[in-house]
C-alpha cells in the first residue's frame, strides 16, 4: 500500500529524503541481520559500531573535514549547545563575540550571560526586526570565538559568505542549514546543528570540534557537560541517541550517494529559492520578508496583504496537501521551509497552489 504522503514544509523536525523512511521501514524490525530492530541492539554492538563509524565518516568527507576536527553527536539539542559553548571554552578574563541576528542567537547570547561569561554583541540586526544579516561587524581581537547562527530559522536570513573575525575562530549553530552546501571549513572552530531540520530526527545535535578548542574544558566541569568525555569516548560515554543517529547516518549515505555531495546540493537549494522568490518578486500579493541579500534557502518568510489571507492561505493549502506553512508563533505570517530532502517538485508544486490562491483572493 503508498502510504499518504503531503508536502511538507514544516520547519523542524521536518521533512526527510522518502528513500531514507523506506530504508528505515524495510530494516526497521531485522537490523542487517541481526534478528533485532536497530532500537533494540546495543550501542556497543557491532551493528552500532558500523553506523556510527560511518555516519562520522561520511560527515568528514561530504565537509572536508581534516583530521584536526572531532565529529560527535551529542543530546540536550541546539540548545544545550548554547550553553555548553561558553562553558567548556570561556575562562576568567575570556571573551567571546555574537553576532545578533534573531530569536536564536539572543538565546545563544543569554545562556552565556547566565553564566557570568563575558560576551560581546559584536553586532545585531534587531534594529529591523532581524530582517538582514550585519555586515561590517567589529569583531573582539582575542576573543576565543565569534558566534554566529548561520541560518536564521524563524527570519529567514542566512550568512551567504562567512565574516573575516580576524583569525578568531566562528563557532556557528548551523541547526537549519548544516549539509546544505559545502564550507570553508578552516574558519570554524565549532559547528553545530539540531540534527532535526536537515539531517535527521529530534535527539541529536551534531558538533563538529577543532580540537585544540578541547583543551579549554575545565576539568571541574560535570562529566556530561564536558566536550573532552564526549570527544574521548567516540560520543558513547553514554548511551547514545541510536536511533536518531542511524536515521543521520542513512541521511548522509543519500547526501553522497544520492544526490552526489554538498556542491550538488547547493546547486539544486539555489535553484529551488531562486523560483520561489521569483515568485515573491513578481507579486504584489506576496511579500517577503527578508532583505533581498541576506535571504535563506532554507526557510523561505513572506506576508500575505493580511492575517486572516494568511490564515486562510496556511488552511486551504493544507486541504490541497501543502503541510508546515505558518510562520513561526513569534512572528506569524507565513513560512516554506525548504530543506534538502524537499525536491523542486515540491516547490513547483507550492508555487501552482500560490498563484492560484493569488488568483482567486489577490
Ligand atoms: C537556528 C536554530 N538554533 C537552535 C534551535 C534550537 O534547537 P533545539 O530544539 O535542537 O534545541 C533551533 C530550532 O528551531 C534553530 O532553528
Amino acid at each position: 500500500m503508498t502510504a499518504h504522503r503531503i508536502y511538507n514544509f514544516n520547519a523542524g523536525p521536518a521533512a526527510l529524503p522518502l528513500s531514507v523512511l523506506e530504508t528505515i521501514q524495510a530494516e526497521f524490525l531485522d537490523f542487517q541481520g541481526s534478528g533485532m530492530s536497530v532500537t533494540e541492539i546495543s550501542h556497543r554492538s557491532k551493528w552500532f559500531d558500523a553506523v556510527i563509524e560511518d555516519a562520522i565518516a561520511r560527515t568528514r568527507r561530504l565537509l572536508g573535514l581534516s583530521d584536526q576536527y572531532e565529529v560527535l553527536f551529542l543530546q540536550g539539542g541546539a540548545s544545550m549547545q548554547f550553553a555548553m559553548i561558553p562553558m567548556n571554552f570561556l575562562g576568567d578574563g575570556d571573551t567571546a563575540d555574537y553576532v545578533n541576528t534573531g530569536t536564536w542567537a539572543t538565546k545563544a547570547i543569554k545562556e552565556a550571560r547566565i553564566q557570568g561569561k563575558t560576551v560581546t554583541e559584536a553586532a545585531t540586526s534587531e534594529d529591523r526586526g532581524f530582517a538582514y544579516i550585519p555586515k561590517d561587524i567589529a569583531f573582539t581581537p582575542g576573543a576565543v570565538y565569534a558566534h554566529i547562527t548561520s541560518n536564521n530559522t524563524i527570519k529567514g536570513t542566512q550568512w551567504d559568505a562567512f565574516p573575516e573575525t580576524g583569525g578568531v575562530p566562528l563557532v556557528a549553530d548551523m541547526s537549519s542549514d548544516i549539509m546544505s552546501r559545502p564550507l570553508p571549513v578552516d574558519k570554524f572552530g565549532m559547528i553545530y546543528a539540531g540534527a532535526q531540520k536537515n539531517i535527521g530526527p529530534a535527539g541529536v545535535c551534531m558538533v563538529i570540534l577543532r580540537k585544540d578548542l578541547l583543551e579549554r574544558t575545565p576539568s571541574s566541569l560535570p562529566t556530561m557537560l564536558r566536550y573532552t568525555t564526549f570527544a574521548e569516548k567516540n560520543s558513547m560515554y553514554n548511551t547514545p541517541p541510536c536511533f536518531a543517529i542511524y536515521t543521520i547516518q542513512l541521511v548522509l549515505k543519500w547526501l553522497e550517494e544520492t544526490i552526489g555531495g554538498l556542491e550538488k546540493m547547493a546547486a539544486v537549494n539555489q535553484a529551488k529559492g531562486d523560483k520561489l522568490y521569483s515568485l515573491l518578486d513578481g507579486s504584489d500579493f506576496y511579500q517577503g520578508t527578508a532583505d533581498a541579500d541576506s535571504r535563506s534557502l532554507m526557510n523561505v518568510t513572506f506576508r500575505l496583504p493580511s492575517e486572516d489571507l494568511e490564515k486562510q492561505f496556511v488552511a486551504d493549502a493544507l486541504a490541497a496537501g501543502f503541510g508546515g506553512l505558518k510562520g513561526h508563533r513569534s512572528v506569524g505570517g507565513c513560512r516554506a521551509s525548504i530543506y534538502n530532502a524537499t525536491g523542486m517538485d515540491a516547490i513547483e508544486a507550492l508555487m501552482d497552489f500560490m498563484r492560484e490562491f493569488e488568483r482567486k483572493m489577490g
